[in-house]
Parts: C-alpha cells; sequence; structure tokens
C-alpha cells in the first residue's frame, strides 16, 4: 500500500514524513494557493524535505488540451519523481493520452465515477484518484466507486493504481484499504486521527505505572 500526504504545507510534511514511511505527497490547487507561494518554489520545498526518491502528484491548471499538454510538459521536466494530475475532463482524457504517448506519467483526478476511471486507465494514466468524501457529500458511495475502479483495474490488468482521495475521516480510509486500494493519499488531520487510541496511552501509563512501583521511578530496560 503506498501512502501519500495530501497538503502542500511544509510544516505538516516535515512532521508527518518525519513518523510515518511515507511514498509522497500530493497537491492540487486549492491545496498550494492555501500556502500563498509560487507552485515551482513550493514543489522544490516539498521535495527537499521528502527527498527527490519520492514522488509528488502535482497538478495542472489549465482546462484546455493545449495548455494540460504544455503545463505536465514544464513539470515532468523539472522533475523527475512527478506524476501530474490532469482532471478527467473531454480534454484530460485527450492531454492523458498525448502525455501517456510522450511517456509523460499522469494521475487522473477528480474522479467520481468508474466510467471516468476506465476511459482514463484506457488513455494510460498512471494513477486514477476517486474523490471518497466529495462522492459521500451526495449520497455518491465514495467507497463503492473506488471498490468498482479496482475491480476494472484488475480485471483488465491495465498498468494503473487507484489513489484513492478525497477523505474526511479515518473510517473512509480505512474502508478503502479493507478494499485493497493501490495508495492512498491523506490530510494531516485525518492521518494523525488514524495514529494512536486514547486506551493505547492509557494501557502504556498502566504498564509503566507497574512497572515504577517495583523497579523505582525512571528505570530503563538494561541488563
Ligand atoms: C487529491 O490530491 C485531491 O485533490 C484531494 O484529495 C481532494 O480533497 P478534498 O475533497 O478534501 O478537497
Amino acid at each position: 500500500m503506498e501512502l501519500y500526504l495530501d497538503t502542500g504545507n511544509l510544516n505538516e510534511i516535515k512532521e508527518l514524513s518525519d513518523i510515518l514511511r511515507i511514498d509522497g505527497v500530493t497537491t492540487n490547487p486549492t491545496l498550494v494557493s492555501k500556502e500563498r507561494k509560487n507552485i515551482i518554489d513550493l514543489l522544490d520545498e516539498i521535495i527537499e524535505v521528502i527527498g527527490e526518491d519520492k514522488i509528488v502528484h502535482a497538478q495542472v491548471v489549465s482546462k484546455d488540451y493545449q495548455g494540460m499538454i504544455e503545463e505536465a510538459e514544464f513539470l515532468s521536466k523539472r522533475y523527475k519523481n512527478i506524476y501530474v494530475k490532469i482532471p478527467v475532463t473531454v480534454d484530460g482524457l485527450k492531454a492523458i493520452k498525448e502525455l501517456s504517448n510522450e511517456g509523460i506519467k499522469t494521475t487522473a483526478t477528480a474522479v467520481f465515477t468508474a466510467h471516468q476511471a476506465a476511459l482514463a486507465a484506457k488513455a494510460g494514466a498512471c494513477y486514477i484518484a476517486p474523490y471518497v468524501n466529495r462522492l459521500d457529500n451526495i449520497s455518491g458511495e465514495g467507497v463503492k466507486v473506488v471498490k468498482d475502479i479496482i475491480k476494472i483495474i484488475n480485471n483488465y490488468n491495465f498498468n494503473t493504481k487507484v489513489i484513492a482521495a478525497s477523505f474526511k475521516n479515518s473510517q473512509q480510509v480505512i474502508d478503502v484499504i479493507k478494499e485493497g486500494v493501490h495508495s492512498i493519499t491523506v490530510p494531516a488531520d485525518v492521518m494523525k486521527s488514524m495514529m494512536g487510541h486514547p486506551l493505547t496511552g492509557y494501557s502504556v501509563d498502566k504498564f509503566i505505572f507497574d512497572w515504577e512501583r517495583v523497579f523505582g521511578e525512571g528505570t530503563k530496560v538494561t541488563f
């Protein structure tokens, strides 16, 4: 399972990449705009933090085919380990097909249906990003859409991975993991909510209380 941080915030990336084994970072125009930085400066800084061997998924902002192609070519020339996020519109599908022909790696994003996913996989997208919470918000059964997309990819052996995105709670995350999703991209608050449990802290406190009662305060495991 690949694990990505869904944020453009350097503090969150530093904090969580220090703790967790992440595969990279995903951004989108909204996340970049929150940081109030030029996208190139921000991507440079993100890569400096996570390392050049990790993956970044960064999105184009053009809505037309030619603009998407130009932005994708620019990003892929500048960054070795980048997957260019292309929204699955009509122009986006055409761009994914052309970029795949050029050997440029793409992530088909803003995916809301299995139909979009099937066409994007066929067009040559390396990743497909279905938006779980945005689907759940309209009673669109986000997890079921992810499950259907995984099935399509497996049925046809497409050389494409599903990177489930748009999470607002840890239940959505674990539900897609149980379906065998290849990758997840998770915002910092949801990631942190997955990292512990009050009973774990309680159990640790009880262990140490029992230990120190017998062996003395502050004693460690030693020979
Ligand atoms: C992936 O990178 C998507 O852009 C992102 O997960 C969307 O999340 P949101 O629905 O919380 O904006």
